[in-house]
């Protein structure tokens, strides 16, 4: 059934599900056929196996999958921090590692990770300052860092100390230093799961508006399924050990998303085809437990 509140004509056009083209697009973030295994002396950790999918540039997909099915271990891949065993990482036509080195990817993790000497706006000007010679190959972001802080409800406190912010401020501050920074794609490691449900709620959609200024490229990583559904273009399944794509959910609700997207038909629907995805790759545990 067609919703009231979601005019047809604005329903978002996704590209193919799961089209890999092999290490050839230009034009967004090309993951394929990655493998990793962790050697110890305690044995081998099998953590990811082929995968492969494309982020279209401007697009918003989302890793879902439940506690070491190597959501973390793909994105360290993605941004350069761990070499893959098998498989390429292609940003923009550039290597993982090259475009990490170019400043091309940002990261946010799942902590703030904040200067605790530094107010907030010296926190998100800092890696301008601190890489004022990548930035200055690139153009200059196009929104600065007292504008974005202001889109994120943080307008007030710029003179403030991290310490005098509440988590879910805190982390409020790790997403405009992030976007500020302006990187050709940002990456996300649960940056909400630390949070209370309606601080969580709050941020999904402050994360929104901010999206919806700039249409950056973003891969983020959620262990929940609304999330991962307001959020989305596309929802990546996991399923584990060693983490393989399950399914690429398509999400194909209108943009811009506002809270009452969440009541619709078409919204549960799209939620409940990734619950039974997750099911299958996991028995019983449709929640995707933990992180
Ligand atoms: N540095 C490491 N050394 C050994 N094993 C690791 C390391 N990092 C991750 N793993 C293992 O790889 C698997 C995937 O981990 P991770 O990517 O953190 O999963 P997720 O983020 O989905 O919870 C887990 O079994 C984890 O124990
Ligand atoms: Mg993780």
């Amino acid at each position: 059934m067609t919703s009231p509140l979601l005019p047809p004509e604005r329903s978002a056009i996704i590209g193919e599900p799961g089209r890999v083209e092999r290490g050839t697009s230009s034009d967004g973030l090309v993951v394929s056929g990655v493998g990793k295994t962790f050697r110890s002396r305690d044995g081998a950790t099998s953590a990811l196996a082929d995968v492969s999918f494309t982020v279209p540039r401007g697009r918003f997909f989302t890793i879902i999958g439940p506690s070491g099915s190597g959501k973390s271990t793909l994105l360290r891949i993605v941004a350069g921090l761990l070499e893959a065993d098998q498989g390429d990482v292609v940003i923009f036509g550039e290597s993982g590692r090259n475009a990490s080195a170019n400043k091309q990817v940002g990261f946010v993790p799942q902590s703030p990770a904040l200067l605790p000497w530094r107010t907030v706006l010296e926190n998100v000007r800092l890696p301008l300052q601190v890489n004022r010679k990548a930035s200055e190959r690139r153009d200059a972001p196009s929104r600065s860092p007292e504008e974005i802080l202001s889109t994120m409800g943080l307008g007030d406190v710029l003179d403030k100390r991290p310490a005098q912010l509440s988590g879910g401020m805190q982390q409020r501050v790790a997403i405009a230093r992030a976007f500020a920074f302006d990187p050709a794609i940002l990456l996300m490691d649960e940056p909400f799961s630390s949070l209370d449900e309606l601080t969580r709620e709050l941020l999904r959609h402050q994360l929104l508006d901010l999206w919806e200024s700039d249409h950056k490229t973003v891969l983020f990583v959620t262990h929940s399924v609304t999330e991962a559904v307001v959020l989305s273009d596309m929802i990546v399944v996991m399923s584990a050990q060693p983490g393989r794509v399950q399914a690429l959910v398509p999400v194909s609700l209108p943009r811009p998303r506002g809270e009452l997207v969440e009541l619709t038909d078409e919204f549960h629907a799209i939620e409940r085809q990734v619950r039974l995805e997750l099911r299958s790759a996991w028995g019983e545990r449709s929640d995707g437990g933990g992180s």
